[in-house]
């Protein structure tokens, strides 16, 4: 394992310590400050209170089954639907004229969807599902951007027992047909196109191309999202989502009730080799655990407007736009354009036209809207915010503070949620009206956790030092496994840290992270392959895999760093000398094969990278060089006279 010593950035101080204002304790979801221990002494029936935000068809007999840990059983015996939990229920209990749904297009259109409606949508589309031949079990892939028609679809399959694998809209046409190969999905719901930034972009032919690599066919069914200026043709096995929907308009689907533990959803996601993992998500578990921390840390409530700006291809969009928000029947906004189009005041735009009460986005986004400067956010009446959130990468005091200020209004507190694909929702991060705030830390982790940060030999580390984050007791949203793996499952989250002779399981998710002595935790970034940026979680094998492809490319090594994107550092064959064209051919390379996402910020050439004596390319350094930061000892070098070249390289880039 790395050691995760040396990428130590920042410790808060404990004085810096905030509490949030009395107006929003006052009214918050959670204020009692027993909560933590209650939960410790009432555990595992403390997560009786997630549960109870459902409504369940069949009661559940057990809270926790841990017969097979690590592989935990959660809420055993229950049945419910999701989709009944995030529609029906709201219809029936008198919130059926309620926006569920606020969709702001790229182009200034916007449409609503009340809960009624959104229901109504929902009940087409699993119907012409079923017509499909989609039965329970069997795994739904969507790819779709930010549209209504990707929440419809993932509640359509929830409403059959149908589990849905969203692949992100920006991932390549190789990558979707990995994700359908892997999940035996015959089944995909996509568009013709859509828009990115100000261009209409093809995305059937990406799913063309993918669909004719795979040897078996898959039913596709295409959203018109362009209209009459993109023309596209339906082959065999294709469908018109309108027409569809259509056919059915008005019918109605009875929920099937599944079983807690059966899959709700499956969620690829990189790993620390090129192959993706399905992440498995449950009905019960996970929909509690998405609905509980919704309300207990963005502290939504029924009459809020709650804008999380991730996209809905990723986990942090299926718990905090989609699943968490509607099973609380809030209204959930979804924006399909980008933070700077058509001007750099768009979100806060959007934020004041639809007097958003709750904002949750991730730190790139917050250091972008701060380099703009504050003059946009200015521009807009923002005192709707009741709440501020972040997620995706550790945020540092500055912009912390200027969030706190410039969009908050120094009015709002600000939740740092530390979590992951694996944890299904928030695990590290203060409860807004309990705990106080800490700039740069994420704060003591969530009741009923057990956060602890070992060493190598995962012994606790003391308060100030860094260790590997990790997690010593189940929660309901956990992954159950990895999609057909079980065995990759142990490998990649419990080998490390436990011991099972002794039956004691603990969790390790890659992160590497330090804690002050008020028990608050600072992530410092993850200890392997994975890399953060932007919100988007990539392999660095797998972006390697794809530059080492590129004619005349020799070795190359790839970091991300905060706030600057993916860095690919490239040593080139000899007789190559036209960096300029392998960095386009680079850059291509990595567009179509992985997606826009992976391309990197900055190809740096140097003559060889830094390596060990044992050979290994030194990533920590050539990260440390890409955010501009002091570089430590660089004795354990082969090759110490590198440096310099590299850095003045990025410097120049
Ligand atoms: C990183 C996104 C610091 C971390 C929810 C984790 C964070 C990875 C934070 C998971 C945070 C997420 N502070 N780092 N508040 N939140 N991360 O699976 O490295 O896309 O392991 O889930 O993002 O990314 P994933």
């Amino acid at each position: 394992m790395v050691d995760p010593n040396g990428s130590g950035r920042r410790t808060p101080s404990a004085d810096r310590s905030r509490r949030p204002p009395s107006s929003f304790v006052e009214d918050a979801n959670v204020t009692d400050p027993g909560i933590h221990e209650a939960f410790e002494t009432e555990w595992p029936d403390c997560w009786e209170r997630a549960a109870d935000l459902l409504e369940w068809d069949e009661p559940y007999g057990t809270v926790l089954d841990d017969a097979d840990a690590p592989f935990y059983r959660w809420f055993t015996g229950g049945r419910l639907n999701a989709s009944h939990n995030c529609l029906d229920r709201h219809v029936d209990g008198g919130a059926k004229n309620h926006a569920a749904i606020r969709w702001e297009g790229k182009h200034g259109e916007s449409r609503t969807y009340t809960y009624r409606e959104l229901y109504t949508a929902v009940n087409a589309f699993a119907a012409a599902l079923g017509e499909l031949g989609v039965g329970e079990g069997d795994v739904v892939t969507i790819y779709l951007p930010t549209i209504p028609e990707l929440p419809i679809a993932m509640l359509a399959c929830a409403r059959i027992g149908a589990p849905h694998s969203v692949v992100y809209a920006g991932l390549s046409a190789d990558r979707l047909a990995t994700r359908l190969e892997a999940a035996d999905s015959d089944h995909l719901v996509t568009c013709d196109g859509y828009y990115r930034r100000g261009d209409a972009f093809n995305q059937k032919r990406k799913v063309d191309n993918a669909v004719l690599s795979l040897s078996r066919s898959v039913e596709t069914v295409v959203v018109d999202r362009l209209g009459g200026a993109f023309e596209h043709d339906l082959a065999d096995g294709q469908y018109d989502y309108d027409t569809l929907v259509d056919a059915h308009a008005g019918t109605t689907v009875e929920p099937v009730p599944r079983d807690a533990e059966e899959m709700l959803f499956l969620m690829y996601t990189s790993g620390t080799t090129g192959e993706p993992k399905g992440v498995v998500h449950t009905t019960g578990g996970y929909l509690a655990y998405a609905a509980w921390t919704a309300r207990a840390v963005l502290d939504l409530k029924p009459e809020d407007t709650h804008w999380c700006t991730a996209d809905i291809g990723w986990i942090t969009g299926h718990s905090y736009v989609v699943y968490g928000p509607l099973a609380l029947g809030t209204t959930t906004l979804m924006y399909e354009g980008s933070p700077d189009y058509p001007d750099r005041d768009r979100l806060w735009e959007i934020v004041d036209r639809n007097a958003v009460d709750v904002f949750y986005t991730a730190p790139t986004v917050i250091q972008a809207a701060m380099k703009w400067g504050e003059e946009y956010p200015a521009r807009h009446d923002l005192s709707s915010l009741r709440l501020l959130g972040t997620v995706g990468e550790p945020i540092s005091p500055r912009p912390w503070e200027w969030y706190h200020e410039h969009v908050g209004g120094g009015e709002c507190p600000i939740v740092d949620t530390w979590w992951q694909t694996e944890t299904g929702g928030h695990v590290v991060t203060t409860l807004p009206a309990i705990d106080g705030m800490k700039p740069g830390a994420a704060g003591p982790g969530l009741p009923g956790h057990d956060v602890r940060i070992l060493d190598d030999a995962g012994e606790e580390v003391e308060p100030g030092r860094a260790g590997y984050l990790a997690l010593g007791r189940p929660w309901p949203g956990m992954a159950r496994t990895l999609y057909g793996n079980d065995e990759r499952f142990l490998e990649e989250y419990w080998r490390e840290f436990s011991d099972p002779e002794d039956d004691e399981w603990i969790y390790f998710g890659g992160d590497a992270a330090v804690v002050d002595a008020d028990g608050y935790v600072t992530v410092l970034g993850r200890v392997d392959d994975v890399i953060s940026v932007g919100g988007h979680r990539l392999s660095t094998m797998e972006i390697e895999s794809v530059i080492l492809e590129v004619a005349g490319v020799a070795e190359a090594a790839v970091v991300g760093a905060e706030a600057t994107g993916v860095y690919a550092y490239v040593s080139v064959e000899r007789g190559h000398d036209d960096e300029s064209a392998i960095e386009e051919r680079i850059k291509e390379r990595i567009e179509t094969a992985i997606g826009p996402i992976a391309r990197p910020e900055a190809v740096i050439f140097a003559s060889d990278l830094p390596k060990t004596r044992s050979g290994k390319i030194m990533r920590r350094l050539l990260e440390d060089v890409a955010a501009g930061e002091e570089l430590g000892d660089t004795s354990a070098l082969r090759n110490p006279e590198i440096v310099g070249e590299i850095q003045s390289s990025v410097r120049n880039c």
